[in-house]
């Protein structure tokens, strides 16, 4: 027999799927300055909610700080489980910018239904999670109340690094005192199958400045004598990796662990089909990547170094004649397991110095850091984790990491001793932070389900 609670949701359904299509619909870009006013009225939509469903406390907390311009933490809790355990619940209400639009069937920010799911930027990453963390607790508490004690944190920059709330949770706050976190900001490994995520990728994000002469100037005039920074930037990034994949930083591979035999195996026996994912997920002639390592630990346990955009000189229609002043590109590198943001990022900075051609200054800014994680598995809220998903989804539960990074579930370890359940919900074809990113619209019900099932069954432990 179903609970109370669950029957609760399935009879709620569409109602749920109107409340996220409501918040889809506000562009809460955390990014783009633009929007702030956007990002706020997400987090107040959500407090709203929380107070709404029957939470206490539910507030907005700023993380403004005098140097930087943050956006607000939502917070709320529930405490009359004497008794019982209590889950640390987390999602994030920020967006990735939309572009490039033309390529969206639907506007970003009008969430539209077309074959059984919801398309919208933010549908799936990580609105659609966290409307269903909210769901639950709606459920729940409509229909005597919940099984365990809840505190809920939903932070508004999580896709610009989340520096706000990881200057929060150092201070180990009272407020986020709890046993274990639930996130929900990741996906099943294929179709059905029930997942949890154990590990996540690390990462620092740069800018790369090259200047050359004081000004731009005439090619004609100039070219032959004065450096070009877009030309330097090319060889400096072409000079970070070598033709197999690997990133020629020195000491950058030191650090690294290597996934455990067992682990391994669990990969290797996971339902993984090379092709089809080169073909419908990826989408190129080949796959690329460092030599000697199968996909998935390419990309759950190698370090990678990608660049994003190359910003200056002239982009317009037509030509224009001029050697620029400037060159700037965004690079970031994703980091594992024991690698640390500081020492990648000293090891870089010293090595685009050390390759940078004669003729051009460079600078290395960075923007934003997050260290990699690792979950262990032999706590009781992930077997209890996975008991409540065979409950839902009718399957054993897969373990896997993804390449990904929340930056904040390794600080609620290392700051808080908080173990992370990360239960999500997502498809890996869902676009996140792309064109036309989706939620399918039977996941959104079923990740209510599963996290009512699984908070009533560690209330059982
Ligand atoms: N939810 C994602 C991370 C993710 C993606 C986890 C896929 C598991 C599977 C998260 O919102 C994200 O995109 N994070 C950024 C973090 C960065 C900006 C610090 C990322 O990974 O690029
Ligand atoms: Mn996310
Ligand atoms: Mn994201």
């Amino acid at each position: 027999m179903a609970s109370s609670a669950l029957q609760y949701a399935r009879l709620h359904q569409a109602r749920f799927l109107d409340e996220l299509k409501a918040l889809l619909r506000i562009p809460s870009v955390s990014t783009d300055p633009a929007h702030r006013g956007d990002v706020r009225k997400a987090a107040e939509t959500l407090r709203d909610d929380l107070t709404r469903i029957g939470m206490d406390n539910a507030r907005l907390v700023e993380t403004s700080t005098a140097t930087r311009e943050g956006h607000p933490l939502v917070l709320a809790d529930w405490l009359h489980a004497p008794g019982k355990p209590t889950v640390l619940v987390y999602g994030h209400y920020d967006v990735q910018p939309p572009d490039p639009l033309d390529e969206w069937i639907s506007p970003p920010f009008e969430p539209t239904e077309r074959n059984g799911n919801i398309y919208a930027r933010g549908a799936v990453d990580d609105k659609g999670q966290v409307v269903a963390q909210v769901k639950a607790l709606e459920s729940m508490l409509a229909t005597g109340g919940l099984p365990i004690n809840v505190r809920v944190v939903l932070e508004g920059e999580e896709e610009v690094g989340g520096e706000g709330i990881a200057e929060f949770v150092a201070t180990n706050p009272p407020e986020l005192k709890a046993d274990f976190a639930l996130v929900s900001d990741t996906e099943l490994f294929a179709p059905g199958l029930p997942t949890l995520c154990v590990g996540l990728r690390g990462m620092i994000y740069s800018e790369l400045e090259v200047r050359g002469a004081k000004t731009d100037l005439h090619s004609g005039m100039y070219g032959g004598a004065a450096p070009n920074p877009f030309v330097a930037l090319s060889q400096i990034i072409a000079g970070l990796k070598d033709e197999s994949g690997k990133i020629q930083i020195p000491g950058f591979y030191d650090k690294v662990i290597p996934p455990s035999a067992d682990e391994l195996a669990a990969w290797a026996s996971l339902p993984f089909d090379e092709e089809h994912y080169r073909q419908t997920e990826v989408g190129s002639p080949v796959l690329v990547g460092e030599a000697g390592y199968s996909v998935l630990e390419r990309t759950w346990a190698r370090p990678t170094l990608d660049v994003h955009g190359i910003i200056g000189g002239f982009i317009g229609a037509g030509a224009k004649t001029v050697i620029p002043a400037k060159a700037t590109a965004k690079v970031s590198m994703r980091l594992v397991p024991a690698m640390t943001p500081t020492e990648a990022f000293a090891q870089y900075k010293a090595f685009v110095e050390q390759i940078a051609p004669r003729g051009v200054e460079v600078e290395v800014r960075l923007i934003h850091s997050g260290e990699a994680c690792l979950i262990p598995t032999d706590n009781p809220y992930i077997q209890a984790a996975t008991v409540a998903l065979h409950d839902v989804w009718g399957k054993e539960t897969v373990f896997i990491r993804s390449g990904g990074s929340i930056p904040i579930v390794g600080d609620f370890a290392r700051h808080m001793g908080l173990p992370s359940v990360m239960m999500g919900f997502g498809l890996p074809d869902d676009n996140l932070h792309a064109p036309n990113e989706k939620f399918h619209i039977a996941n959104f019900h079923l990740g209510v389900e599963s996290i009512i099932s699984f908070l009533e069954r560690v209330a059982g432990l």
